[in-house]
């Protein structure tokens, strides 16, 4: 692996060059895929168009110094992140001393090198580099794998929302249709009766009220993809969504408790994606309520703490049969699940982690096989509205 490493190397003086050249060898032939410059100009337009793994820099250059190209290579896309070795020379100690403070990866006096610890520099900053570059492309990786987790997760949950709002809507303009049935057949027969037709009315509106109360929640849900940050509350969050449970919950028997402090502050943050978290949780309790025998039920608590630091928590718990203690360390892993066939994806509680996560929170787990399960999740108090 290290044969191939591209090694740039910057020194004015030729003979220099010749030295390093051979030091870069060692006791292997052509070690290394070295090139060789004595320009900082044309050094520094091979830095812009060449990735490296090691850089080494004379630090007295013609018309500047090996700090000044440091400083420029910092800048350059390509090897911002390439170890840079300097050569001082003897008596220049400090800046050395100085360059090192700077994130310089190491230096060497000329003309006091010791091959082997030369070699070994070498090899350290190439494998400095190989990880560095590694842990780009698995954040790169875990970045692209969060985003499609959370549309993926986000369509499932479009899914529930579209059946809970079909569902809504259907009520209230069954009514509507039923009145103005009447109010046709009225008409058809001769049979206005003006007092009858007065208490129509209020049920109309009633009715089309109610259909725009659902519309207006289905765009709060729509808006909230544009992942915009707004100032909102919990409770308002947790209404919206929950807004969307209501029916499901009735119909399967689970009872709901709000147990809510006073006071709790406005926050500042996605709210789309909150209630996408908020979604995932519910989603869980049911589905864990849904196969459980005697009550059911849902306990949802919010407050404050201010030890260690402060911060607003809010638990969702239900009685369901709870998580199994050699499974709690694994549910936030995406794809695990432990529903059989194509009941889950074992993408909501991921997607829930790293949502909290990335605003700076915590979700936390407690869960008793057979009684209980209780995700808390904790909004850091940079998150908070001061009032
Ligand atoms: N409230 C809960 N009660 C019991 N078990 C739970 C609860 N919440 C999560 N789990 C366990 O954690 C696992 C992972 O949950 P997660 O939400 O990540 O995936 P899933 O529900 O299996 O699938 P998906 O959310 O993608 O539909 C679940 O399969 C289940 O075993
Ligand atoms: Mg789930």
């Amino acid at each position: 692996m290290t044969e191939n490493a591209r090694i740039l190397c910057l020194d004015d003086s030729v003979i220099e060059l010749e030295i390093l050249k051979h030091q870069l060898r060692g006791d292997k032939n052509n070690a290394y895929n070295a090139v060789f410059f004595t320009s900082p100009e044309l050094a520094k337009e091979k830095i812009l168009q060449n990735e490296y793994d090691v850089i080494i820099l004379d630090y007295q250059l013609p018309g500047t110094t090996g700090l000044a190209i440091y400083d420029f290579i910092q800048t350059t896309s390509l090897n911002a992140k390439t170890p840079v070795i300097m050569m001082t020379g003897e008596g220049d100690e400090n800046i050395a001393v100085e360059a090192m403070k700077r994130g310089v990866f190491d230096y060497f006096v000329k003309g006091n090198i010791n091959n082997h610890t030369f070699q070994r520099s070498i090899e350290y900053a190439i494998r400095k580099k190989d990880l560095a570059k590694k842990k780009e492309q698995d954040d790169a990786q875990r970045k692209i794998m969060q985003m499609k987790m959370v549309s993926q997760s986000k369509l499932a949950s479009m899914g529930e929302m579209a059946t809970g709002a079909a569902h809504e809507i259907f009520q209230p303009l069954s009514v509507i249709r039923g009145n103005l049935e009447l109010m046709e057949m009225d008409l058809e027969g001769g049979e206005i009766d003006p007092s009858e037709w007065r208490g129509i009315f209020p049920v109309l509106y009633r009715s089309i009220d109610k259909i725009q109360t659902i519309v207006d929640h289905l765009k709060v849900f729509g808006r909230s993809k544009e992942n915009q940050k707004v100032e909102t509350s919990i409770t308002n969050i947790l209404e919206n969504v929950l807004f969307f449970w209501r029916e499901k919950f009735e119909k399967d028997g689970v009872r709901v408790i709000k147990e809510f402090a006073e006071d709790l502050p406005v926050l500042y943050l996605e709210k789309g994606e909150t209630e996408q978290v908020l979604m995932n949780l519910f989603q869980n309790a049911h589905d864990s309520l849904k196969i459980k025998d005697g009550e059911r039920e849902i306990t949802i608590s919010a407050g404050i703490k201010t030890t260690p630091g402060m911060e607003l928590w809010l638990e969702i718990k239900d009685n369901g049969n709870g998580i199994r203690k050699e499974h709690l360390d694994k549910i936030f892993e995406p794809f695990f699940t432990t529903k059989e066939g194509n009941q889950g994806m074992g993408l909501g509680l991921s997607v829930a982690y790293a949502v909290i996560t990335s605003m700076g929170g915590k979700v936390d787990v407690e869960s008793e096989y057979g009684k209980y399960a209780s995700f808390t999740l904790r909004f850091p108090e940079k998150l908070f509205i001061q009032q």
